[in-house]
């Protein structure tokens, strides 16, 4: 039974109520707990008695924890109703779906901001852990994929921490943004009713309803860490080609061809990089149903469930798998170091002793230069020696900066 049955005669056709049906199982626990603070409110306002609020928050715990929705139900919001039965009848008064619904979003988003920022300190403690023992491991820095600059593995993992450190500043905005409460707002324009306003109440209501901000702000968040996890995965797939020959697949976090016996393939990788495409359209996805949407609430607003649920799903999955094959594979020293060996990545360095020496840069490039073309090019030092002279924020520093790292991510 529909909440708004008593307003009609004939029920929804099967394929309408089937295409209306909200897409939002997985907001039980969190409308649960918003409908709690609301039973507050309404026990605030003299309302619900003790003893109904007790029951009620009760059930609502039940409920939470034992679900019960089926597809009966229009939503969750009317499976709350339903299964609350009797105690559930007083539970609507000065609430709408409207502001529920943006209620229980803005504690899933919340919790899905936490959750990510908790699989990526995971991630990044690997990290360390492997930077901590490839601090040494020499290999050659790249600019437009051609060998440029020696520098050390230890020093590439940490550019990786680097990027998804940044991720963890987005995710606890996301989270911030999030936590206005829209009760309060009703339909889109408040109650008559004497309901306390919860903490950090949203200021309009038509705003409250219409408002799906904190959605966008996760999905780019999202997005923009799934497109630093990419950038991770393209080199973990480089890196385990037989032509860079950097690495060997872990079988923990591969898979094998069907058909060709020898092969050992970057799945893992490879998927990341693909739901970094899906994830960055989300965000647009999202933009674009917004976009030029009238105030306050529209249908359309039920296109950011599945959206943000599928995000969460997805960085939580990939999180967790990428974390397994950086924690399982095997670095091949010997190959990075066979890489590094051409004298011709220490040009610079060259160039650079000349100037300590007092000759122009420009006029000491050409000189080098020169004798790259000429093939008489001779290196002033090992790739050894030119990593460690090279100060912060370049190779030279690496020990110093995971200990920085280590502290910048201990919990707090
Ligand atoms: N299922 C809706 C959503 O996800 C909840 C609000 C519905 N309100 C309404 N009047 N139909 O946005």
């Amino acid at each position: 039974m529909a909440l708004w049955s008593d307003r009609v005669e004939k029920g929804l056709a099967p394929e309408v109520a089937e295409f209306l049906r909200a897409p939002d199982r997985e907001l039980l626990p969190y409308d649960c707990a918003a409908t709690k603070q609301h039973a507050v409110r309404l026990h605030g306002a003299g309302l619900l008695s003790d003893d109904e609020l007790v029951q009620i928050t009760e059930a609502l715990e039940r409920i939470a924890r034992e679900g019960g929705v089926t597809d009966a139900d229009e939503d969750v919001h009317s499976a709350i109703e339903r299964l609350l039965g009797e105690l559930g009848r007083k539970i609507h008064a000065g609430r709408s779906r409207n502001d529920q619904v943006v209620a229980a979003m803005r504690l899933y988003v919340q919790d899905a901001s936490e959750e990510a920022s908790e699989g990526i300190r995971r991630l990044a403690t690997v990290l360390l852990d492997l930077a901590d023992a490839e601090a040494e491991t020499l290999m050659p820095g790249y600019t437009h994929m051609q060998r440029a600059q020696p520098v050390t593995l230890g020093h590439h993992l940490l550019a990786w921490v680097e990027m998804i450190e940044r991720d963890l500043t987005r995710f606890a905005a996301a989270k911030v943004c999030a936590q206005p409460s829209p009760l309060g707002a009703g339909a889109l324009a408040g109650s008559t009713l004497p309901l306390p306003a919860p903490a950090n109440q949203m200021r309009n209501s038509l705003d409250a309803v219409a408002d799906r901000d904190f959605a966008l702000d996760y999905l780019y968040a999202v997005a923009a860490c799934f497109s630093h996890l990419s950038r991770v995965a393209s080199e973990l797939c480089l890196w385990a080609t037989a032509e860079y020959g950097f690495l060997r697949l872990p079988e923990e976090a591969a898979t094998g061809s069907s058909m060709m016996p020898q092969k050992l393939n970057p799945d893992v990788a490879e998927l990341v990089r693909g739901k970094a495409g899906t994830s960055a359209g989300r965000l647009v996805g999202l933009l674009a149903v917004l976009k030029g949407l009238p105030l306050a609430y529209n249908t359309d607003l039920q296109e950011d469930k599945e959206a943000v649920f599928s995000a969460r799903r997805d960085l939580r999955g990939a999180l967790a798998a990428l974390t397994v094959l950086v924690a399982t594979v095997e670095f091949r020293r010997e190959r990075m170091v066979e890489a590094v060996s051409d004298p011709q990545l220490l040009a610079t360095d060259a160039a650079e002793k000349l100037v300590t020496e007092g000759i122009p840069f420009r006029d000491a490039y050409g000189e080098i230069a020169r004798s790259v073309r000429e093939g008489s090019f001779v290196p002033p030092s090992s790739a050894a020696d030119s990593v460690k002279a090279r100060v912060a924020p370049g190779p030279g520093a690496v020990r110093e900066a995971i200990t920085a790292a280590r502290a910048r991510l201990s919990p707090e």
